[in-house]
């Protein structure tokens, strides 16, 4: 059974808080506050993008699993904010972390969902034979979005969060995983421009759509209260487990109302529910490895404790797994 051996998260330092947005935008504290729970959020400094953010993660984790580099057999990384088109993010990563020549991949497009999808991919990868797999969540999303749309831009911010798996005992163990898709709700949640349909050229960059993320908030709010409720429960029954285990559900952190959404629907108490919302808004699919991350050194898990990890995205996509510390 796959385990996770160490963890790593990062935030950049410069803070933007949501009277900061007020002063540029038409919006207040207040709105971003009662609409969605955030209250700040970080911002990759200038010299900064991807890669950055990701090492960072990623040297936390390999170091707090008493790796070297040279240890890593693996890397999986999930990102909608990539370094560039192409290499990969994760090819990148191996070269600045000092891997041997390994096989990396990125897991791109997922939205949010990305870094629980990643963790079932590198656990089915170590059921069929590879040892240490490096599992990397990382966004700089505010580079990529516009930063005039005020229904878009205030919900955003940037960080990475990193996990070293591997075979056999280890600070807690992957017990199962689901995941799952609904492409044609692709449009309710896209950046459709920079592909081969809608290149970047002169007339996406007219018309303010190289960088308009399109997003009906309404519907994405209620299939990510459905979508991560439902597979919480679903990858418990996978597991054989039921609720009443659960010490700590770690959502995917977009917005306090979805996750107080999930948190009665799965009639849980607040405190089962881990929200760094507040300080961080949503940092897409780092989120999830940010949060477990800061628990770990929080002291919130400890040996003997089941937690759930669910996240939604752009996709639709969404996933859960069952890890028992
Ligand atoms: C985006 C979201 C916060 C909007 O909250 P909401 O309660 O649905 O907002 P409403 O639709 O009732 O209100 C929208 C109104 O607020 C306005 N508005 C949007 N952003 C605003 C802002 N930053 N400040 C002030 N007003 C804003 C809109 O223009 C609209 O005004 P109108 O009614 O005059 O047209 C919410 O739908 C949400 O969080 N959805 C999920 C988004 C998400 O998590 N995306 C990432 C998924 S991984």
């Amino acid at each position: 059974m796959a385990s996770i051996l160490g963890f790593g998260g990062y935030v950049p330092e410069r803070i933007v808080t949501n009277d900061d947005w007020a002063a540029r935008l038409d919006t207040s504290d207040e709105w971003i506050t009662q609409r969605t729970g955030i209250k700040r959020r970080r911002f990759a400094a200038d010299d900064q993008a991807t890669l950055d953010l990701a090492l960072e993660a990623s040297r936390k984790a390999v170091a707090d699993a008493g790796m070297e580099p040279a240890d890593i057999d693996e890397i999986v990384l999930a990102t909608d904010t990539p370094e560039m088109l192409t290499p990969d993010t994760a090819a990148l990563v191996q070269h600045g972390l000092g891997c041997r020549n390994i096989p990396t991949y990125d897991l791109g497009g997922s939205g949010c969902a990305g870094f629980v999808q990643a963790l079932d991919v590198a656990a089915s990868r170590i059921a069929t034979g590879t040892r240490n797999v490096l599992v990397v969540g990382v966004e700089v999303i505010t580079r990529l979005i516009s930063l005039e749309d005020r229904s878009t831009a205030v919900l955003f911010g940037d960080g990475a969060g990193a996990v070293v798996m591997g075979p056999g005992p280890g600070r807690a163990s992957v017990l199962g995983a689901v995941s799952g898709t609904d492409g044609g709700s692709a449009e309710i949640l896209t950046l459709a421009a920079g592909g081969t349909r809608n290149p970047f050229n002169a007339t996406t960059l007219a018309n303010g759509e190289f960088n308009r993320l399109v997003m009906d908030g309404r519907k994405v709010f209620v299939e990510a209260v459905r979508r991560m409720s439902e597979a919480s429960l679903q990858v418990l029954e996978k597991v054989g487990r039921s609720i009443s285990d659960v010490a700590l559900v770690i959502p995917h952190q977009a917005n306090k109302r979805i996750i107080d959404a999930v948190t009665s629907k799965l009639g849980l108490a607040e405190d089962k529910v881990y929200v760094n919302v507040h300080e961080y808004g949503n940092i897409g699919s780092a989120t999830v490895p940010f949060a477990l991350w800061e628990a770990v050194g929080a002291g919130k898990l400890v040996a003997g404790d089941l937690v759930i990890l669910t996240a939604f995205g752009a996709g639709f996509h969404w996933a859960a797994a069952a890890v028992q510390f």
